[in-house]
């Protein structure tokens, strides 16, 4: 198959990560005969530090027209700090996933067999955890209207939705849960806010369609409460942009890293692959961010194109990586490696899924040469 790819790395830690995806798919073009090609443009605070925008045209005018975006990380400190700044960094990606129609981000979250010890929640909690979070992206609080008073003293932003945008998203929140274990869960605050009144009849209504899917609506509140207690109970999770915001970093804590949690962006016509970390702007330059997330968001980029053995050849990489130990320091603290290193370890797997011998994890990662 033949796919363009514009590769959007953005700011901090973003260039590295998306770096090791990059290497992840040119494992698998070679391994299985595709033809990738990647194409790079700006968005973030190095696009606003280059031209004053922080989604330049050219960039929205490249992704439109590529068959998928890559993208990585944006957000430095030196607007997060400052709350007057009028062009912000997180505006080329709020921009870019309206215009690019990408309402729907799937978030999956799962406790890895190898790494349940390493969450800080208990392995008997955790253990089984399988979830895919459907998070509506294009509408809710953040794109609804904003108002400041003049005297900057009382504020407002506008929660809308339209019972097309809840369709769409719910469609598809569902097939995905016909192929799971059936089950979804709405997360809402219905008891409280008209929106989520509307998301609950919209769904109620579309769940005639769908007679094999066991739904269930949770408020938001409880729904992070049951996050921690029980999280296995969750099979699809259906909900709002900032419900779903907020409810997939906490999920993050399950899999022992917010470095491990990829995300797809699906519109109609477009689409867009990231980690759902941000840009951890400590950790640039210093080869101690987790590419995971990132790599995995690549397998998503395949599974989107119907390349589910590629996919799994990713996942397997990342999965063997795990095994090893071979992982950057947020899971490792006594022998990390560096971002590049792992990227290489999975490059190298992918490559040569078969080469398992004992000293595999000192060849994978280049410090020994033969056994
Ligand atoms: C995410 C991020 C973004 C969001 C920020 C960077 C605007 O937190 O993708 O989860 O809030 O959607
Ligand atoms: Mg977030």
């Amino acid at each position: 198959m033949k796919l363009e790819i514009a590769v959007l790395s953005g700011d901090g830690i973003g260039p590295e990560v998306t770096a090791q995806a990059i290497k992840a798919l040119e494992a698998i073009m070679h391994r299985f005969d595709h033809t990738f090609t990647f194409k790079e443009a700006l968005v973030g605070a190095i696009a606003i530090d280059k031209t004053g925008n922080p989604l330049p045209d050219e960039t929205l005018e490249l992704c439109a027209n590529m068959d998928a975006v890559l993208f990585g990380a944006i957000g430095d400190p030196k607007y997060d700090n400052n709350p007057s700044a009028s062009i912000r960094p997180e505006q080329g990606l709020l921009r870019l996933r309206k215009e690019l129609g990408l309402y729907a981000n799937i978030r999956p979250v799962k406790a890895y067999e190898t790494l349940l010890d390493k969450s800080p929640l208990k392995r008997e909690i955790i253990e089984g955890t399988d979830i895919s979070i459907y998070r509506e992206l294009t509408g809710g609080i953040y794109f609804g209207k904003k108002h400041l008073n003049e005297a900057g003293t009382v504020a407002s932003d506008l929660c809308e939705y339209s019972q097309e945008e809840i369709e769409r998203i719910s469609h598809l929140a569902f097939k995905a849960a016909q192929k799971r274990r059936k089950k979804l869960t709405l997360v809402d605050k219905a008891n409280v806010l008209e929106s989520s009144r509307l998301w609950r009849k919209v769904v109620t209504e579309i769940a005639k369609d769908y007679k094999d899917i066991n739904v269930d609506f949770l408020f938001v509140d409880n729904a992070a409460m049951q996050m921690i207690l029980n999280p296995s109970q969750f099979d699809v999770i259906l909900t709002e942009n900032m419900f779903g915001d907020i409810i997939s970093d906490e999920a993050s804590v399950i899999g022992g890293s917010i470095g491990l949690l990829a995300s797809a962006s699906v519109g109609d016509t477009c689409c867009m692959f990231e980690p759902i970390h941000g840009s951890y702007p400590q950790a640039t330059g210093k080869g101690i961010a987790n590419p995971i997330a990132a790599i995995l968001s690549a397998a998503m980029l395949l599974e989107h194109f119907d390349l589910m053995d590629e996919a799994q050849a990713i996942k397997d990489g990342v999965e063997k990586a795990l095994e090893l130990n071979i992982t950057t320091p947020d899971l490792n603290n006594s022998n990390p490696l560096t971002t590049e290193k792992v990227g290489d370890f999975i490059y190298d797997y992918i490559l040569n899924p078969e080469d398992s011998n004992m000293n595999f994890e000192n060849i994978h990662v280049g410090q020994s040469t033969i056994i």
